[in-house]
């Protein structure tokens, strides 16, 4: 089948690629000349595991083409909007712009019976204005939001847990749903559940599968707060409530908090939306659930300070990780590179080290010093903050580090490491919520 993919970005490219492989003929659009041009040639523009070869693969094999020209995605059966959703620059609320944006351009092509396929996570009641705009194309809008976390992007997208399908009435949308589970029918093939649903419940799916899950991991992280006081450790914590199936182990490590382009603004998102409905009080917590987890940088920061009693200006501090997460490039609303800037703005020299994020850190953050690798950055430390936990650090030999560097203090925002080996190796280490 021909279809369309507006927006190339984590979402888009990612999906484009997916569709492709399984065997669609796939046209991607973005406004980003740059980026199209980079995708035209095979190569992702940010760092996903798998992503590059299926890339080439697809594009090599003609199945997937990229432009930067929306007349290029006419004559496709089916549009998928996957541009992003910001956070305002101004308030919580998502920023709509580039959706209404590639709805407006997509409208001049459309035709009856085509069908645009919203996956961009967005406000509910956003899908009935949208509906509305195409209505006098006689094209359809369905609404099939997207689970996909990175560094599993592929998979998610070609083994989701389940797929939701939003429509404008579930009892005449027959075609529309026929025409998604054609375009699906492998992944349908595999056994994923599929939900029809009506616009907003699907659009609340998304935003509320994430607010669960920030909120699972500010749960754990309130607990690690308690624990500080009171001696406890909040990993043998989370594993003894974890074996309890119905709260289940999964999104309940404690330390730094989250981050990313998806949990942060989206909580925030859906509080701005509740209250536009009258009902922020239904969603207030998830207020503390933000508060409580930009406390976790603050923490980790203060644990650095203090281990300068107080006063970093002049000490040299090795930050391992700048990535929100592993196995990532992407630094956006990043608790680690928050902890890097607050120890950087209370004077302390930040030798900053990550596999994969140097480049996109320093283009937010040029005043940091990047290591090229773990030995450069650890050099010159006095102390050593693990802030994104990487495979390659949670390996670290603490025998082999301390060969390496002056420091034999070590911070340990995401509890990655063993806390026993390291001491017995004769470092000082600090964990979250663990004693
Ligand atoms: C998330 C959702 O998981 C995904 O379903 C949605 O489509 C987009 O948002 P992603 O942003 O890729 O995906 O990252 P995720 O793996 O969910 O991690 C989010 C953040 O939480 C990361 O900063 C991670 O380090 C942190 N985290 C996760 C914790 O601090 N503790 C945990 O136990 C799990």
């Amino acid at each position: 089948m021909k279809l369309s993919v507006i927006g190339c970005g984590y979402l888009g490219a990612v999906h484009a690629t997916a569709m492709a492989s399984l065997g669609h003929e796939v046209v991607g659009v973005d406004v980003d000349a740059a980026r199209i041009e980079m995708l035209r040639a095979g190569r992702a523009p940010f760092f996903e595991p798998g992503l590059d070869q299926l890339l080439s693969e697809t594009v090599q094999g003609g199945a997937l083409t990229f432009s930067s020209e929306i007349s290029e995605a006419a004559g496709a059966a089916a549009h998928f909007i996957a541009v992003g959703t910001p956070q305002r620059a101004e308030g919580d609320g998502a920023d709509l712009s580039y959706v209404d944006g590639a709805i407006e351009s997509l409208i001049p092509i459309l035709r009856p019976g085509d069908l645009v396929i919203g996956k961009s996570t967005v406000p509910v009641g956003t899908a009935n204005r949208l509906a509305e705009s195409i209505r006098p194309t006689g094209a359809h809008l369905l609404w099939n939001p997207e689970f996909l976390r990175e560094g599993f992007a592929i998979k998610d997208t070609l083994e989701p847990d389940r797929l939701v399908y939003g429509v404008a009435n579930v009892g005449s949308a027959a075609d529309d749903v026929a025409l998604l589970d054609q375009i699906y029918r492998s992944v349908l093939a595999k056994g994923t559940p599929r939900i029809v649903t009506d616009y907003a419940t699907a659009e609340l799916v998304k935003v509320s599968a994430n607010a669960f899950l920030a909120t699972k991991i500010s749960f754990i992280n309130a607990m690690a707060e308690i624990a500080e006081v009171t001696g406890a450790d909040v990993t043998q914590l989370a594993d003894a409530i974890g074996f309890d199936a119905r709260i289940g182990r999964r999104f309940l490590n404690a330390g730094i908090g989250f981050g990313g382009g998806c949990l942060p603004k989206d909580i925030r998102a859906f509080s701005a939306r509740a209250e536009e409905l009258g009902v922020g009080q239904a969603v207030q917590f998830l207020h503390e659930v933000d508060a409580i987890n930009l406390r976790r940088r603050h923490r980790v920061a203060g644990l650095v300070i203090d281990a300068f009693d107080g006063d970093a200006r002049g000490h040299h501090v090795a930050l391992l990780g700048l990535a929100f997460k592993p196995d990532s490039d992407d630094t956006r609303d990043s608790p680690a590179l928050d902890v890097a800037r607050r120890l950087h703005e209370a004077g302390a020299t930040v030798h900053a080290f990550d596999p994969a994020a140097n480049e996109t850190a320093r283009r937010v953050a040029p005043d940091l010093r990047f290591a090229n690798s773990v030995d450069e950055a650890v050099q010159r430390a006095e102390l050593i903050v693990i802030a994104t936990e990487w495979k390659q650090f949670r390996d670290l030999s603490p025998s082999e580090l301390a060969t390496q560097t002056p420091a034999r203090t070590i911070v340990d925002a995401r509890n990655c490491l063993d806390p026993a080996t390291w001491r017995a190796a004769g470092w000082t280490y600090h964990g979250m919520g663990r004693p």
